[in-house]
């Protein structure tokens, strides 16, 4: 239902997409994840006709975005990052207004203005002005507004960001609900677990290209698991806390020499950690701090794209996007 081939936008020097190719089946979705600039919303634009790329092809359930616009819009519905909703209407006019626009008919718009609103938890607010409304309140009225005429394919530009918790899961189902119906949704997220709950496939972008591409569980294991952390006393330890965590992690050790600090990839959590310290205590180095954590967010960043939200300066920093595996370099990641 989505396919883009070489999409390419450019800002002056700036490739907001650099190359961009994503296929998204009928019924699915797809999580287009990446750090803050890496092009996600450009991607969106361009894939919802409100931009033009300088290259490349997309089309969206089967019409092409540039050269028929009108049509692609007839089948798709959009929340942007910024909720987009009027005013000075109250969460039921907006609603139904969206509804009317889509020629659903008077009382079908109201019908579906009302489900909406109790859908999102907004029936006691509806009557009034959303200008009175909290910033979570709009972007749940936006979401819905997305929602009303039930499109074929559905773009959802961080659909959750700035939702509490409660909210959120209610968006989860309203979208899974949707797929259920045979909806499509390319949906952009900085939350690595909403990708995990949602999305049938994952992309990462940086830089407007795809650094990464498998369902949550193989990004998962390209990730590894827990990480163990260490610093040590002396400069002199480094080498052999290197060594013997090199035998227990997976992958590379990580290791800053200022801060004495050592990071390594674990499968198998405290039994792992354990033995790390079964055999340091076998030898003369000292340890200052020793812990065990889960791969955040950052982490996934941090692996995937060799840096978090920032742009980079330092060439090194990036890694081998080619394969989606980046050499971290240590100073980012203290
Ligand atoms: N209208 C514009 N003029 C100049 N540069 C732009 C414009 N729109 C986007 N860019 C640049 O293109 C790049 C990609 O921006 P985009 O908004 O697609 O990122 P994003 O992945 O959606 O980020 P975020 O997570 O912050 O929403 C950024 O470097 C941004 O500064
Ligand atoms: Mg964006």
């Amino acid at each position: 239902m989505i396919r883009t081939s070489g999409l390419v936008k450019r800002y002056g020097d700036v490739a907001a997409l650099d190359g961009l190719d994503l296929v998204v089946p009928k019924g699915t979705i797809l999580g287009l994840l990446g750090p803050n600039g890496a092009g996600k919303t450009t991607a969106v634009r361009i894939l919802t006709t409100l931009l033009e790329p300088d290259s490349g092809s997309a089309e969206v359930a089967g019409m092409d975005v540039i050269a028929d616009p009108d049509q692609v819009r007839e089948h798709i519905g959009l929340s942007g990052q910024n909720a987009a909703v009027d005013e000075h209407l109250t969460g039921f006019e907006n609603l139904d207004m969206v509804g009317r626009l889509y020629h659903l008919g008077k009382t079908k718009s109201r019908d579906r203005a009302r489900e909406l609103l109790d859908l999102f938890e907004l029936d006691e607010a509806g009557d009034r002005p959303t200008k009175t409304y909290s910033g979570g309140m709009r972007r749940r009225l936006d979401l819905a507004a997305a929602l009303v005429a039930a499109p074929e394919v559905l773009f959802l530009d961080e659909p959750t960001t700035g939702l509490d918790p409660r909210s959120r899961v209610v968006m989860w189902g309203a979208i899974r609900d949707l797929v259920k119906d045979g909806a499509t949704v390319l949906l952009t997220t900085q939350y690595m677990e909403e990708a995990d709950q949602l999305a049938d496939d994952i992309v990462v972008i940086d830089h407007g290209k795809m650094i990464a591409h498998g369902t949550a569980d193989e990004l998962k294991t390209q990730l590894g698991g827990e990480r163990i952390e260490i610093v040590v006393g002396q400069p002199s330890d480094i080498e052999l806390a290197r060594s013997i965590l090199a035998e227990l992690c997976l992958g590379e050790v990580q290791v800053n020499e200022q801060s004495r600090h050592l990071t390594g990839a674990v499968d198998g959590g405290t039994s792992v950690l354990q033995e790390v310290l079964r055999r340091i205590d076998a030898t003369d180095v000292t340890l200052l701090d020793v812990g065990l954590r889960r791969p955040t967010l950052d982490d996934v960043f941090l692996t995937l794209t060799g840096h978090i939200a920032e742009e980079t300066t330092d060439e090194d920093a990036g890694g081998d996007h080619e394969t989606g595996r980046a050499l971290i370099k240590e100073e980012e990641v203290v």
